[in-house]
């Protein structure tokens, strides 16, 4: 349709039906079978009349059930504008590829870019049109249950793996039937919330929000996102729904945004129980005047927004816009031409599940893995013939992580299965144990587990948390292990000094004691489909581990928040970290660094940095300094090592990060190879926001190095001139 068809039938519309475009409906409120809820249930409401009004509909099962879902809309629908159906894919559809935040511990976006075409692929044969996906959310404290939703705490990775994420998704033409169009989130700060409680208060700086908090957002708001989705808290006072300085200044006058902004599920209405709305048609008003366009599930704009305009509290010109920016979509993706959009159910048949695709999201698993500690456990050797497999995890299938489709786990290779695959001829002893959740008590079964570890050749002590005790609404005030695992983790290892721990979780946990007595640690994450030929494949050194934390790894909650990037203090402490010093900024009972830092994971290889060189020791604001790193597999294995760069600005007119990410790039190395890794600074890398909110850089010293956070290596400097 032209510009001009789109003002027409706006102008075709009664108020009702523009109404009905900003309307989005979960299916499960007039039909009820078992579609995935993905917040709190609805109201049943009239179908037909729903059916009939609603210009959008979130969640449903695959291609034949979009199909029946357009046509029955379309038959309805006097003005036959075509539905959007939005769905949370998030990583991966039906092959499930690993959670966010094990993505982050790639360090490879191009890697990145891979899974999320496949999702693509995959989403858009099932119908999709609107993925809510990428989730750019920088988080700091792992109580908080979504953390495994982002890639990263750290807001260089959200930005870049984000903007990839939706270059890939989007493609260069929405209206090409394999395209999907993505809605970023949750905007802003959702991350922050207070004691790393879902939905909570957040109450930051503007300043903290420019410099850490926004740009992940921006950045996809840049590759061109076409949705854009507020976050549930309050942001200083202000839910964000409701949040005109956040909508409307930032978002759509400063970065230029022209997209949809669609609500948080039941946010519109949740504005009463923040207390800013006296009531449900106030909420309304707020959410129309700060740009909210379509208004997810509850019916807040169904109910209220036609008498709201007839009245003349929202002008008809603001629900004509907001109608216009959802037309616009709908024309964007092609769907008046092809309502069905990519849905067909024989591309679902070659494509879900398919061997590319599992090879894909292997590899992933793979290479999102991190390897904690390894006292020569690891990789196991061919001679290893009976193996204990031992733990809560030992036949889990719940390996995918929240927002794995429902059924997900039908598909997933289990442990025993990709042992069994890479090595038929290895005895398997398998033990559960114990159970993982807060209520499991019954350790009857903990003996046998031991037994089981004395005869074996090794040990794998397969361990973690329940996959639903992380994911929306699930934070949690201590990250230990739940159950009785420690209890069993402490008798296997004693009885077997061959074990390798590998851990299965939605979020960095506190492993104090677990590390201090685990011969060998491996993180696994949530893998996806493919997570137990990745793990047999790491184990038996198929694969080699390169995972590096996307989020450090506590000693104790009580460390949180413990962002890598922290700024100095005026009375840092001293090194070494291990013990207390009178009057800095430090703890009494324990050291301020995390156990395991952002940025840390180790290899079977080893890698040696020899140096990092600068082509200038100093650049103009239009120059540039070409940074190069040179490392060497000294080891006898191939490996990949994603090399960062950080940086130090050690005196600015505000307070500076003590490390900060600037740039990253991962490399494969074979034996005794050396590889000259480069990287080019640019003034923009050097970049702060001022007290006054401005992002400047300001002239004077800046270091950069190599390694890891708390690690730094090979540190140069060079001045940025006037
Ligand atoms: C609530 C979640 O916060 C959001 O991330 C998700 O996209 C919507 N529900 C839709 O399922």
């Amino acid at each position: 349709m032209t510009d001009h068809e789109l003002q027409e039938l706006l102008g075709r519309l009664t108020i009702e039906e523009k109404v009905g475009q900003l309307v989005q409906c979960n299916a499960s409120q007039f039909i009820r079978n078992n579609l995935e809820m993905t917040g709190p249930d609805g109201e049943l409401l009239p179908a037909e009349e729903l059916c009939r009004v609603m210009g959008s509909l979130l969640t449903f099962e695959d291609a034949r059930q979009a199909r029946e879902l357009q046509d029955m809309h379309l038959a309805a629908d006097p003005n036959k504008i075509p539905l959007l159906l939005m769905l949370d894919v998030i990583h991966g559809l039906r092959t499930t590829y690993p959670i966010p935040l094990a993505m982050g511990c790639t360090f490879d976006d191009e890697l990145l870019a891979e899974c999320a075409d496949m999702a693509r692929k995959e989403s858009s044969a099932c119908g999709v049109h609107v993925t809510f996906n990428p989730m750019v959310d920088t988080a700091r404290d792992a109580r908080w249950g979504r953390i495994l939703e982002t890639n990263s705490e750290e807001p260089l990775i959200n930005s870049r793996m984000g903007a990839a994420l939706v270059r890939v998704t989007q493609g260069q033409d929405l209206s090409r039937k394999e395209n999907v169009a993505c809605c970023v989130k949750h905007y802003a700060a959702y991350g922050a919330g207070e004691a790393g409680r879902d939905y909570n208060t957040v109450e930051l700086s503007e300043r903290t929000l420019r410099e850490t908090y926004f740009p992940a957002y921006k950045a996809c708001v840049d590759a061109g996102v076409r949705l854009v989705m507020p976050s549930f808290n309050s942001l200083n006072g202000i839910p964000s729904v409701a949040n005109k300085w956040l909508m409307n200044q930032v978002l759509r006058e400063e970065w230029g945004f022209d997209g949809v902004v669609i609500s948080d599920y039941n946010a519109v209405g949740e504005l009463v129980s923040h207390g800013v709305a006296s009531d449900l048609r106030d909420a309304v008003r707020m959410s129309m005047e700060a740009g909210c366009d379509i208004d997810m599930v509850r019916n807040a704009y169904y109910l209220h927004l036609a008498d709201l305009v007839r009245e003349g509290t929202v002008p008809e010109e603001a629900l004509n816009e907001a109608v216009l920016r959802v037309l616009n979509l709908k024309n964007e993706l092609g769907l008046f031409e092809n309502p069905y959009h990519g849905a067909d159910e024989e591309a679902e048949k070659q494509l879900y599940l398919c061997r590319e695709h599992r090879e894909i999201a292997r590899r992933a698993a793979e290479e999102s893995a991190v390897l904690l500690k390894n006292e020569g456990i690891l990789p196991f050797s061919r001679d290893v013939k009976r193996i204990a497999l031992i733990g809560p995890f030992a036949e889990e299938k719940r390996l995918n992580g929240f927002w794995s489709r429902p059924g997900a786990e039908q598909y997933t290779v289990t442990i025993p299965e990709g042992i069994r695959a890479l090595l038929p001829e290895v005895r398997l002893d398998i033990e559960r144990g114990c159970g993982a959740c807060f209520e499991d008590t019954d350790r009857s079964r903990i003996d046998a587990a031991v037994e089981a570890a004395r005869k074996a050749d090794a040990v794998i002590l397969a361990v973690g948390e329940p996959e639903n005790y992380s994911g929306e609404g699930r934070s949690r005030a201590e990250l230990s292990l739940p159950g009785p695992q420690m209890e069993l983790a402490r008798r296997v290892i004693a009885a077997n000094p061959h074990t390798a721990v590998v851990l299965f979780n939605g979020r960095p946990l506190v492993l104090t004691e677990l590390s201090d007595i685990a011969p060998a640690l491996l993180e696994m994450w949530y893998p996806g489909t493919e997570g137990g030929n990745a793990l047999a494949r790491l184990l038996w050194g198929e694969a080699n581990p390169c995972g590096k934390l996307s989020a450090g790894l506590p000693r104790s909650v009580g460390q949180y928040p413990m962002p890598y990037n922290r700024t100095n203090t005026g009375r840092p402490k001293p090194p070494p970290d291990s013990r207390s010093v009178p009057f800095t900024s430090c703890y009494l009972d324990m050291p301020n660094l995390p156990l395991y830092s952002f940025g840390y994971g180790l290899s079977y290889t080893d890698f040696i940095y020899e140096s990092l060189t600068m082509d200038q020791k100093s650049m103009n604001r239009d120059g540039e300094i070409r940074v190069t790193v040179t490392l060497r597999n000294a080891g006898q294995r191939a490996g990949k090592e994603a090399v960062q760069l950080y940086l130090q600005d050690p005196v600015a007119s505000v307070v500076r990060p003590v490390q900060q990410l600037i740039d990253y790039r991962k490399v494969a190395l074979k034996p005794g190879e050396r590889a000259e890794v480069e990287f080019v600074i640019t003034e923009k890398q050097l970049r702060l926001v001022n007290a006054e909110c401005r992002e400047v850089s300001e002239p004077g010293e800046f270091r950069i190095s190599a390694g890891y956070a708390d690690h730094l290596i090979l540190t140069q400097s060079f001045e940025l001139k006037e």
